[in-house]
């Protein structure tokens, strides 16, 4: 016998080989099991095959339980954030103001906050701005609406490609497009009744993102660029702005357009409608040319720290959610103050009162610019209806309406777009002091006209302190009978 310890039998070893293998192999089994389960909840094996046009998104529920449930939570209507949520509140109720700004068209009369997704078709039945004038509105108003759209427009182009077989869904519905916007509203009533919905942003095939609105596809074309060579990321922002954007209907076949050949910046926005000598409406107390601006929510993202850091809309709007060890996004689209914990504390490791707190912070002062750029514009629109009866000629009120039609796009750019501000803060109060200097300078230029004519009394504003005064006011206007603004015995006024 020696000192030294026994070497271990040969057969130990092996037999520790063996276990090690066995365990790695079961481990790695088990570990492949919890990703194969996590990868089906992700991108699930299809149980059944849905329609190249299935419209109707209860459909595609099979298949992806997770995110249709999570959809279906935009039919509640009664969320509330300081300057968002979900519930219709009354813009024109909050803001008299706005009935002003909007005199003699539909927004002076009915403005409220947008629900979600869920109420598309049903809102836009519904709407004051063109109830009553289904068969004379275009069928254009539906286009953001509903996935009907695009199975509508390709059912139109199909005998205008030469071979429908072979033609791509793109195709498709730009080669109906045309026909489809030069209809009416009331068209397509019995056709179009699903709200925005799977087939609005997913190819059903292979439930990638798609864009399947003529409208981006042609506006990325027109600025050189292919809609269908951009990245993933930028996909998660570009599904939304399909609709989520300003946008006009032009000429006598209404066809919706962007206006982004000279750029996405209010002031590229202004360069292109003033060329293109394009206007809305007309308004009714200064008969200025105005432009209504829609929801250039994806523009004004564009230039805020998110986007610049790539940080896409459904990052904070889809953010993504864990149940039952499955992944996947968030398919109940909302404010992101509802749901900080997902939306932003994955990036800010801010407590969610904090987020909060900076995000009320960014709005209020966005709001306090834009309440300044609004009554600053009301008074203009008055003060170019003072000067028009004290028998200013509209050559002399050229300038003024030039400069109250440019500062209201301006503030408009801000006012309609979504989140008060928060998407781009900087730009937002940018684009505001401008307003709110345009505006000035238009009064002052009114000052010395209404001066040079004899006018030197302060001008006579009427009360517009709530919703029902302003619109009583706009109907007066609308009727020739404005009132006496120059502190004159009350006169009916052209
Ligand atoms: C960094 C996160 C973030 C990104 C990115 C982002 N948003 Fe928002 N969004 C917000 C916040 C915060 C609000 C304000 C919500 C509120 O006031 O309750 C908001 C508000 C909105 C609202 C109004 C919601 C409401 O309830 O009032 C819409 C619509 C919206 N965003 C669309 C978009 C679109 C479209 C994009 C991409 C082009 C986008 N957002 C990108 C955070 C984000
Ligand atoms: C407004 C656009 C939009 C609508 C409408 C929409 N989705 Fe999505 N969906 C997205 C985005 C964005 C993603 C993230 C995709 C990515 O990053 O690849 C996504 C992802 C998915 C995924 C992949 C897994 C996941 O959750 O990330 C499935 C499955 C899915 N959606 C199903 C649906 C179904 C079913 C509907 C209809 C009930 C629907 N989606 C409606 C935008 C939309
Ligand atoms: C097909 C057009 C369309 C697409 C695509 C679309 N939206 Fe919307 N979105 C709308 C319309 C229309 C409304 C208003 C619905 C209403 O009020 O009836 C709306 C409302 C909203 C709201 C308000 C809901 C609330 O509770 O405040 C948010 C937030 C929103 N969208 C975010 C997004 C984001 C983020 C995307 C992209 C992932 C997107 N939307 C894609 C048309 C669209
Ligand atoms: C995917 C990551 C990501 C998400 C999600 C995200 N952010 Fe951010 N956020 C950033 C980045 C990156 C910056 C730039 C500053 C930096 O680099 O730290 C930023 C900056 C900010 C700033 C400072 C802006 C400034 O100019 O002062 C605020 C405020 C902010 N985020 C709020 C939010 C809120 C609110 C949400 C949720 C609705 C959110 N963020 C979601 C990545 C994110």
């Amino acid at each position: 016998m020696t000192d030294t310890p026994a070497k271990p039998k040969r057969w130990v070893s092996w037999a520790i080989l063996l276990v090690c293998m066995v365990g790695t192999f079961a481990l790695s089994m088990l570990l492949a099991s919890v990703m194969e389960r996590r990868h089906e909840a992700t991108v699930q094996k299809p149980l059944v095959e849905i329609d190249t046009w299935e419209t109707d998104s209860s459909k595609w529920a099979v298949n992806h339980p997770r995110q249709y449930a999570q959809y279906k939570m935009m039919d509640d209507d009664n969320t509330r954030t300081q300057f968002g949520g979900s519930d219709p509140r009354d813009y024109l109720e909050e803001t008299p103001n706005l009935v002003i700004l909007f005199s003699g068209y539909g927004f002076a009369k009915d403005f409220l906050q947008a629900r979600g997704h869920t109420y598309s078709v049903e809102d836009v039945n519904h709407t004051k701005r063109i109830a009553g004038k289904h068969d004379k509105a275009a069928a254009t108003c539906w286009t953001c609406k509903s996935p009907d759209v695009p199975r509508m427009m390709a059912k139109l182009g199909e005998n205008k490609v030469a071979d429908p077989n072979t033609a791509t869904f793109q195709e498709l519905i730009l080669a109906g497009a045309p026909e489809f916007y030069s209809k009416k509203f009331a068209d397509f009533k019995d056709e179009i009744t699903h709200p925005i919905g799977c087939l609005s942003c997913h190819d059903p095939e292979t439930m990638a993102l798609r864009i399947s609105r003529p409208g981006l596809i042609e506006a990325f074309k027109n600025q050189g660029r292919d809609i269908n060579d951009v990245s993933h990321q930028e996909m998660r922002s570009l599904v939304c702005a399909q609709c989520h954007v300003e946008y006009y209907f032009k000429g006598d076949g209404k066809y919706l357009t962007f206006p982004w050949d000279d750029g996405m910046n209010v002031e590229d926005m202004e360069k292109y409608y003033d060329n293109a000598k394009f206007a809305d409406w007309t308004h009714a107390i200064s008969k200025t040319r105005m432009v209504k601006m829609q929801h250039p929510d994806y523009e004004i993202y564009m230039t805020g720290i998110h986007a610049f850091r790539g940080v896409s809309c459904a990052d904070c709007h889809m953010p993504y959610m864990t149940e039952g060890g499955a992944k996947f996004s968030d398919h109940h689209l909302q404010s992101p103050l509802l749901n900080i914990a997902n939306s932003c504390a994955v990036c800010h490791r801010w407590s969610e009162e904090e987020v909060r707190t900076r995000v009320e912070g960014i709005q209020t002062k966005v709001r306090e610019m834009r309440d300044r750029s609004e009554d600053a514009l009301a008074k203009a629109h008055f003060d170019i209806a003072a000067c028009m009866q004290a028998g200013a000629t509209d050559e002399q009120l050229l300038e003024l309406r030039q400069l109250v039609r440019a500062a209201q796009l301006r503030w408009d750019y801000v006012a309609a777009n979504n989140g008060m501000g928060f998407h781009s803060p900087q730009e937002c109060t940018r684009i505001l002091g401008v307003a709110i200097d345009m505006a000035g300078q238009s009064r002052i230029a009114a000052a010395r006209l209404l001066a040079k004519l004899g006018h030197t009394d302060p001008v006579k504003y009427p009360d517009i302190s709530t919703k029902e005064k302003a619109q009583a006011l706009n109907k007066a206007y609308i009727a020739g009978k404005g009132p006496d603004l120059l502190g004159r015995t009350p006169v009916a006024v052209k």
